[in-house]
């Protein structure tokens, strides 16, 4: 099963993101992750747990992409690392309370990066994996899609290659963004999948009412 999007993700992975598993969405700042979380929030008929670690959501975009009722999102708001680290947690007993449809984290790695120093990376690394390994445990029990948000940063940085590595462990699914030359156009490719073959994209804008194909999709 797949929970469509409503945005040109759709297409790239052929209906939505999948149950059972997390999809994660990377790409640099202002390259549409948010955009895609609160769009594939809207689109969702049944509760969403909404865990915003940037105070990303809102609620004019979330109107803007055609949001009407907030009724639906369980929108959690963390402004720390530890905070996040519980949070997440909890989601497990939130989910258990039923009829959740899907689950958002945007963005996992924010106050990871916020908290990371020389001395505490290992600790803080396993904290992000244990995160990833409650979440991938509820996308499989209760057979929801998850969609979490990943910044990226200077390539070659040392904990940019690291929680890519726990990223990419975790995640059965992984879409990259970039930003195109163009304002408000962007990339995305799909980077791994359980069925579909890697490397197809589709370029997209982002516009004032939402995220707009802009035909060029391919699949190799
Ligand atoms: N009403 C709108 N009309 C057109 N573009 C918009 C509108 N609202 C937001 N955008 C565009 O969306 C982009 C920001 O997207 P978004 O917040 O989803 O990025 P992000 O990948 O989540 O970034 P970050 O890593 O900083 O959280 C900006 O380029 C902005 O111009
Ligand atoms: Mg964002």
């Amino acid at each position: 099963m797949r929970l469509a999007t409503n945005t040109p993700l759709d297409k790239l992975l052929d209906g939505g993101i999948e149950d059972d598993v997390i999809t994660n969405v990377y790409g640099p700042a202002g390259s549409g992750k948010t955009n895609i979380a609160i769009a594939a929030a809207i689109n969702c008929s049944k509760k969403v747990v909404y865990l915003d670690t940037e105070g990303s959501f809102s609620l004019e975009r979330f109107e803007q992409l055609g949001g009407r009722n907030l009724k639906n999102i369980m929108l959690i708001n963390v402004h720390a690392w530890k905070e996040q680290c519980e949070a997440v947690a909890g989601m497990e007993k939130l989910a258990e309370k039923g009829d959740v449809g899907l689950v958002v984290v945007d963005s996992l790695v924010a106050l990871y990066r916020l908290e990371l120093t020389d001395r505490n990376y290992q600790t803080i690394n396993k904290q992000l994996a244990t995160q990833y390994s409650v979440l991938s445990k509820i996308a499989r029990k209760f057979h929801v899609p998850v969609l979490v948000t990943n910044q990226v940063y200077s390539a070659g940085d040392e904990i940019e290659l690291t929680s890519r590595a726990i990223a990419k462990y975790w995640s059965k699914a992984l879409v990259e963004l970039r930003k195109l030359e163009k304002e408000n156009v962007r990339l995305a490719i799909l980077r791994k999948h359980r069925s579909l073959p890697e490397g197809r994209k589709i370029e997209f804008e982002i516009t004032g009412s939402g995220m707009k194909a802009l035909g060029k999709f391919s699949i190799f």
